[in-house]
């Protein structure tokens, strides 16, 4: 589990995923919905092996979440996706998603990666930004990427420069 400070005093935490997180998450990620089926996909992605999944707790509370993954072996493939970030409305702006973007750069240095990725609705101005603001790149504009037909655009942070 790793700590950090917020703003107002209130502790923050981030741990791994348990079993009875399961409800809060699924009923966040209705937020999605409009994305396709996501409560059922992220369902899915909560028993994959191969995606990490912390959650954060404000005060004793669970406040947001994040999946990063599929983490293969990193000498298959050099990018690994934050596949979702969420913080509750009430827990907005105090920089907590960008906390969590901390540690999937930390993780995915630390399993051997060189990039992350992430893909956000082209309307979703909140998580452009908070992509930007931490250092990633747009890359490319993808049509019909959602299961909705809904556009994305790819986003990309390089963890390491060239000659590190
Ligand atoms: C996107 C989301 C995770 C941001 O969480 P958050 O904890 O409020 O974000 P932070 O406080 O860490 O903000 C970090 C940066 O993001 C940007 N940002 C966040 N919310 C923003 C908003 N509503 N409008 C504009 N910029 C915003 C800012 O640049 C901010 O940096 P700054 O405070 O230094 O200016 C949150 O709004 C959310 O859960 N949305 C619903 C789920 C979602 O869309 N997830 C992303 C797709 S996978």
């Amino acid at each position: 589990m790793s700590n950090f400070f917020t703003p107002g005093k209130s502790t923050a935490s981030l741990r791994r995923v348990r079993p009875t997180d399961r409800d809060f998450i699924l009923d966040a990620s209705r937020v999605f919905e409009k994305f396709g089926p996501y409560v059922e996909i992220i369902n899915g992605w909560l028993t994959d092996p191969w995606i990490e999944v912390m959650v954060l707790e404000t005060d004793g509370t669970k406040t947001g979440f994040i999946f990063l993954g599929p983490l293969f072996p990193s000498y298959f493939r050099a990018t690994v996706d934050v596949m979702a970030i969420y913080v509750r409305p009430e827990a907005r702006g105090k920089g907590l998603a960008k906390r969590m973007l901390r540690w999937a750069e930390a993780r995915a240095l630390a399993a051997g990666y060189l990039t992350l990725r992430a893909h956000v609705g082209c309307e979703n101005e909140p998580a452009l930004s908070l992509f930007k603001s931490t250092g990633f790149k747009v890359i490319k504009k993808i049509e019909n990427y959602y299961p909705s037909g809904l556009a994305a655009y790819e986003l990309r942070k390089r963890l390491l420069k060239e000659n590190e």
